[in-house]
């Protein structure tokens, strides 16, 4: 597998931490988002966290040699002799799209193209390129330096050189690849959890329970680290709502269907720790509410 670059498009949650752990397993990374002021903010969460696994151990190099792995910028020119694109812009299928149209006009044959969407099927993103055969899925999870699986999906026209380029990139990185064969929505693990999501959600909407006892129990009984509605405000109820709504969309089967809970949270504003009220609410400092 060759790789030494990587140009990772959006520098939100996902972006900065796949950024991150290329940096820390040694890869160059071009960090891009739409603002200089977006990066910058994201480059210091990279910086904080950087400090945590250094201080922790958890890396043996320093923080210079990592931080100065990673650039940044606005300008698509700059993925031009990048092994390795990875996008993570919002879940909408016409930004990625724009976005892989800038990408594909730019890189050349040998570069592998990826997208770190939580739902929408990789052949959909990939009909933006000219190239599908060296698109593949790389569904990363959140927070991303700490957790250790990444979903590599085959797209309908993936390559078998692209699909296990994935693999060995997931790898390379120190992670678990988690291979998806067939490119279905939700892909394997949100597919399996989203349902039971939407079940808790349901469960608190009749009245059955309330979040802080189903996620006690989720984390009694089933040995989870969180529950569902403590991990939902950690990745924001807009983000979960964007991949549910795709699946169902994708699938019309009522299973799939967001409750009307948290559509209307949504609407609401109440998107979780980042607005600072999602099913829990928060204080400024980002500790709960008793
Ligand atoms: N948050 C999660 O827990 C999670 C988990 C797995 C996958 N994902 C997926 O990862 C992707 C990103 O999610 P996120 O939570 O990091 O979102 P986010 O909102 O934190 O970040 C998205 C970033 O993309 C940038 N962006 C938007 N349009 C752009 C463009 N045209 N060019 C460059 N940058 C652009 C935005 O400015 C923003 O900084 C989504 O597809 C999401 O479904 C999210």
């Amino acid at each position: 597998m060759n790789i030494n670059k990587v140009f990772v498009v959006g520098a939100g949650t996902m972006g900065n931490g796949i950024t991150q752990v290329c940096a820390q397993r040694g890869l160059s990374v071009i960090m891009s988002d739409v603002s200089r002021d977006l990066m910058d903010k994201a480059l210091k969460k990279i910086e904080w966290s950087v400090s945590k696994f250094i201080e922790k151990g958890k890396v043996s190099e320093d923080f210079d040699t990592i931080m100065g792995r990673i650039q940044t910028s606005t300008d698509y020119n700059a993925a031009a002799d990048a092994d390795l694109v990875i996008e993570a812009v919002f879940e909408k299928l016409e930004i990625k799209h724009e976005v892989f149209a800038k990408i594909d006009a730019v890189v050349g044959d040998k570069t592998i193209m990826a997208s770190n969407t939580s739902a929408i099927p990789i052949t959909d993103i990939a009909s933006a390129v000219s190239r599908p055969q060296n698109f593949v899925g790389l569904h990363f999870f959140n927070p991303v330096p700490m957790m250790a699986a990444v979903e590599v999906i085959r797209g309908i026209s993936t390559s078998d050189k692209a699909f296990q380029y994935g693999a060995d990139f997931v790898k390379f990185i120190g992670k678990e690849p988690i291979m998806v064969n067939k490119d279905i929505a939700g892909f394997i693990l949100n597919r399996i959890n989203m349902v039971s999501n939407m079940e808790a959600m349901r469960l608190v909407e009749q009245g059955v329970a309330t979040p802080e006892d189903i996620d006690k129990g989720m984390r009694l009984a089933f040995g989870r680290k969180m529950g569902p509605f403590e991990t939902g405000d950690l990745v924001g109820l807009e983000v979960s709502l964007m991949a549910y709504t795709n699946v169902y969309e994708e699938e019309k089967d009522p299973r799939f269907y967001p409750p009307s809970i948290m559509r209307r949270k949504v609407l609401a504003g109440h998107l979780g720790r980042k607005t600072g009220k999602g099913w829990y609410d928060y204080n400024p400092d980002g500790s709960r509410k008793k």
